[in-house]
C-alpha cells in the first residue's frame, strides 16, 4: 500500500503531480502546499486549501483531512499502515528499502585514492567511509555503482623517491615499513639541491626508462600491500583499483584534443588552460619540461571512464580543499565540448580535527599511521567488550565490527563537509549518539526476539504512542534513503537509524513486550525495527551484531 500514492490520488481532480511534503509531528503524515496554485487559480493558498477539502473526502486508507493555513494534511490510517509495512519489512528483510530507479544506470565513484609511498591519510579515511557508504546507497536504489580507487602514483614526487632511494635506500628497511622507509627518504630528498636529478628521474619514469620504472612498481607494490591491510580492516573493496600513472600512455591524446580545440596555450614554455574569465586561474597541463600534471591525468581519467562505463554520475569523493582542481578540469571538460561535464560532482568532505581543534596528528610527528589508529580502536573495544560480554563467542571480529562501527557513524553521522573531531573515546561509547550504541540497540532487539521462540502472525489494535512513533519511522526509511543519495548525504541514514535506536528503546522501556497481551504484535514490530536498523547499518558500511 502506498498511502502517499492515495494521497496522490485524492488530489488529482486539481494537481497532476502535487509535490507532496511530510508535516511536523502531529500534524498529519502528509501535507500538501497550496502555494503552487495561487497564481493559476487567482486565489490565497489559505482559500485553496479550504477549497480542497470541501471537495475531497476520507476513505479507508486516509482517515482524515484537514486544512492547516495553506497546506492540507493527511493523516493515514495507523491500522492499516501497521499491518501495511510490518509485512513489508518481514517479507523483504534486507532488501527492505530498495527502489528499482537506478535500473541500467551506473554511478562511478572516485573514492579512498591514497597516494603511495606515503601513509594513508585521515582524509583518505573520511573519503573511503563516505564514498562506501554512498556506493550501498546508489545500489539500494538499483543503480550499479563503480567504486574506483584512483592512487596517487604518478607525478614529480616519484622523481624524488628514485633519487632518495638511489642515495640512500635500504632494502630490509624498505621491507621491513615500506611506508616509513620511503616517506623519510622523500622528505630527505625534497630538497631544492635535489630538484633537478628529481626532474630528470620524473622524466625518465614517463618515458620509459626501465630503471626508473622498476624501482616505482618496487614502491608501488609495497605500498598497495599497506594499504590493503587498512581495507581489510574496514571491510573495503573496490571494483577498480586504478591510478594516475594508467593514464600516462593517453595523456598525448588529450593534448592533442586540448590543441584541436584551441584551448591550449603556451606560458613560458608550458601548456595550460586559461580559465581566467570563469574566474578560475589558469589550467597548468602540461610543464615546461614536457611532463604532465595532475589535473592533466584527471582530465585524460574522466574521458576513459566517460567512455569505458558510460555513466549517469561521477562521483569524486575528495576533501574540499581540492575544490579549485574540480572546478578547473570540469571547467576543461565542458569547454572540450563532452556535456557530460555536468554529471561530474565533487563530493567534497571537510577535515578531520584533533581534540584541540587542530588539524588531526598522532604523536608521532606530523604522521598519522592509519593502521595504528584502527588497531587501537579495536583494542578499546575489546576491552569494553570483555567487559560487558565476557562469555561472548568470536570477541576478536566483534571488537573489529564495533571499531568499525564507531569510526565509521563518528564520521558518517556529520554533513560531510563540515570539519569533525576525531575522539575515538567518544566515537565507541556504548551510550549516544554512536555507532556501538545502534549495534547494541540492534543486539538486545535480537536477544528479546531469542527468548520469544516462535512467532506467530500478528493482528494490530489499537496502537499506543511509542508504537506509532516507531511505525511512522519505519514508514519514511524509502523516503530517507532517497534524500541521502539526492544530497550525497550519508549522514542523512546515520541520523536517521540513531533515532530509530533511540525510538525503539523509548519503546521498549514503556511497552513491555514478552507476555503482554500484545505480545505477536510487538514482537513483530522489534523484528521489523530491527531489521530496519540493520538495514540502515549496512548502508554505512556497518555490520551488526546478534550478541554483544
Ligand atoms: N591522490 C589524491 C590525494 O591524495 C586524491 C585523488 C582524488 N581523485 C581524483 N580523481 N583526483 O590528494
Amino acid at each position: 500500500m502506498d498511502f502517499k500514492e492515495e494521497v496522490v490520488k485524492l488530489l488529482k481532480f486539481r494537481v497532476k503531480n502535487p509535490q507532496i511534503e511530510i508535516p511536523p509531528i502531529g500534524m498529519g503524515d502528509y501535507a500538501f502546499p497550496c502555494f503552487s496554485l495561487a497564481k493559476e487559480l487567482k486565489k490565497s493558498p489559505n482559500e485553496i486549501s479550504k477549497d480542497i477539502i470541501n471537495k475531497i473526502k476520507p476513505n479507508k486508507y486516509i482517515e482524515k483531512i484537514v486544512s492547516a493555513g495553506p497546506y492540507v494534511n493527511f493523516f493515514i490510517n495507523k491500522e492499516i499502515l501497521t499491518q501495511d509495512i510490518l509485512k513489508k519489512i518481514l517479507k523483504e528483510k534486507d532488501k527492505f528499502g530498495s527502489v528499482n530507479e537506478g535500473k541500467n544506470k551506473k554511478i562511478v565513484i572516485d573514492m579512498s585514492s591514497p597516494n603511495i609511498a606515503k601513509p594513508f591519510g585521515i582524509g583518505h579515511l573520511r573519503s573511503t567511509i563516505i564514498g562506501n557508504s554512498l556506493s550501498k546507497i546508489y545500489t539500494k536504489l538499483g543503480y550499479k555503482t563503480i567504486k574506483i580507487n584512483y592512487l596517487g602514483d604518478w607525478g614529480t614526487q616519484f622523481g624524488k623517491l628514485i633519487v632518495g632511494y638511489k642515495k640512500w635506500g635500504n632494502a630490509s628497511l624498505l621491507k621491513e615499513n615500506p611506508i616509513k622507509h620511503l616517506l623519510e627518504l622523500y622528505i630527505k630528498a625534497n630538497d631544492k639541491e635535489y630538484e633537478p636529478d628529481a626532474r630528470d628521474w620524473f622524466k625518465k619514469l614517463e618515458q620509459g626508462d626501465k630503471e626508473a620504472l622498476k624501482l616505482w612498481k618496487l614502491f608501488k607494490e609495497l605500498s598497495i600491500k599497506e594499504f590493503n591491510k587498512i581495507y581489510k580492516i574496514l571491510g573495503i573493496k573496490f571494483e577498480v583499483i586504478s591510478g594516475e600513472s594508467f593514464y600516462n600512455k593517453k595523456m598525448d591524446e588529450t593534448i592533442k584534443k586540448l590543441k584541436n580545440k584551441h584551448l591550449l596555450k603556451e606560458s613560458e614554455g608550458a601548456l595550460v588552460v586559461n580559465l581566467e574569465d570563469y574566474n578560475l586561474g589558469v589550467c597548468l597541463i602540461q610543464k615546461s619540461d614536457g611532463t604532465t600534471l595532475y589535473a592533466t591525468r584527471d582530465i585524460t581519467a574522466a574521458i576513459d571512464r566517460n567512455n569505458k562505463y558510460k555513466f549517469n554520475k561521477m562521483l569524486y569523493e575528495v576533501g574540499s580543499e581540492q575544490k579549485l582542481h574540480f572546478q578547473q578540469f570540469f571547467k576543461v571538460l565542458e569547454l572540450m565540448g563532452y556535456s557530460w561535464y555536468k554529471d561530474c560532482i565533487h563530493v567534497s568532505h571537510g577535515l578531520y580535527l584533533d581534540k584541540e581543534g587542530k588539524k588531526f596528528a598522532t604523536r608521532k610527528g606530523n604522521i598519522v599511521y592509519m593502521e595504528e589508529i584502527l588497531k587501537e580502536t579495536i583494542d578499546i573495544a575489546k576491552k569494553t567488550i570483555e567487559k560487558k560480554n565476557p562469555k561472548l563467542k568470536n570477541k576478536d571480529e566483534a571488537a573489529r565490527k564495533v571499531a568499525i562501527a564507531a569510526i565509521f557513524f563518528g564520521d558518517l553521522k556529520n554533513n560531510r563537509v563540515h570539519d569533525i573531531v576525531f575522539d575515538i573515546e567518544k566515537f565507541i561509547d556504548f551510550e549516544g549518539n554512536t555507532g556501538p550504541y545502534i549495534q547494541y540497540t540492534y543486539a538486545r532487539a535480537s536477544s528479546i526476539l531469542r527468548k520469544a521462540g516462535k512467532k506467530n502472525s500478528f493482528s494490530v489494535k489499537e496502537l499506543n504512542e511509542k508504537e506509532i512513533l516507531l511505525i511512522n519511522k519505519l514508514n519514511i526509511f524509502n523516503e530517507i534513503i532517497i534524500s541521502a543519495a539526492r544530497q550525497n548525504s550519508p549522514a542523512i541514514i546515520a541520523n536517521y537509524t540513531y533515532e530509530l535506536a533511540q525510538l525503539f528503546n523509548e519503546f521498549y522501556h514503556s511497552c513491555p513486550v514478552l507476555k503482554s497481551d500484545n505480545e505477536w504484535f510487538r514482537l513483530a514490530l522489534v523484528q521489523a525495527t530491527r531489521q530496519v536498523i540493520k538495514n540502515g547499518l549496512n548502508l554505512l558500511g556497518i555490520d551488526v551484531l546478534e550478541e554483544m
